[in-house]
């Protein structure tokens, strides 16, 4: 078993459309309307909004191979790439993936390792991210690393309103 963590280019705007589509489809199909769904995933996935995101310099992307297949991803925003204006201090990882059938090999945790050495190497004190409040499965994961509730904001999901939780963990106090 071989374990690899690569950096995203430009070039893999199109391998990263897959996954977050198909991530994202696994994740929250069952819990959402497929109108909804479909307003999300073509509003946030579309190819030039993804390049765009590629070529952010605020902003990384990270794809976990496992085995040299495709298991998973993150992207995570610095300055004013995040989601939420956070200041020059923090980093907020915006989505993390692994596919369900890669899921509890402890991807998750290499990816959320990958996002904090980023954060370290630029001297950031926090690293945040908001989850949406339904998503039990993800609080419980960053619970186990180390997150807890700081507090919350508005996310839509195509036309609806939904409430996601926003973690935080400190990497250095003062
Ligand atoms: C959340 C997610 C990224 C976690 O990744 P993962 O590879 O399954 O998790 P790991 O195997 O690395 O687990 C790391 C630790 O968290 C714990 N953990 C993971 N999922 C857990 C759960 N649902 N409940 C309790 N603990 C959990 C593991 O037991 C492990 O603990 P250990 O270090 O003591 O062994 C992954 O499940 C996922 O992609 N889910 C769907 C997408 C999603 O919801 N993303 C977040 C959107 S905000």
């Amino acid at each position: 078993m071989t374990i690899n963590i690569k950096k995203c280019t430009l070039e893999d705007s199109r391998k990263l459309q897959e996954i977050s589509y198909e991530t994202f489809n696994e994740t929250f199909k069952d819990q959402n309307s497929p109108e909804n769904m479909n307003a999300y995933l073509e509003r946030a996935f579309n190819l030039p909004q993804l390049e765009k995101e590629l070529t952010n310099v605020s902003s990384y992307f990270f794809f976990i191979y496992y085995n040299n297949e495709v298991a998973g991803y993150v992207k995570v925003n610095t300055d004013e790439a995040q989601s939420e204006e956070m200041g020059d201090q923090t980093l907020e990882i915006e989505r993390i993936y692994i596919k369900n059938q890669f899921q509890k090999h402890g991807l998750g945790k290499h990816l959320l390792n990958q996002a904090l050495e980023v954060a370290m190497k630029e001297n950031k004190k926090k690293i945040w991210l908001g989850v949406w409040e339904k998503n039990e499965n993800a609080i419980a994961f960053y619970k186990k690393m180390g997150f807890v509730q700081t507090g919350a904001h508005s996310f839509y999901m195509g036309d609806e309103e939904q409430t996601d939780l926003i973690m935080t963990k400190t990497l250095s106090e003062g």
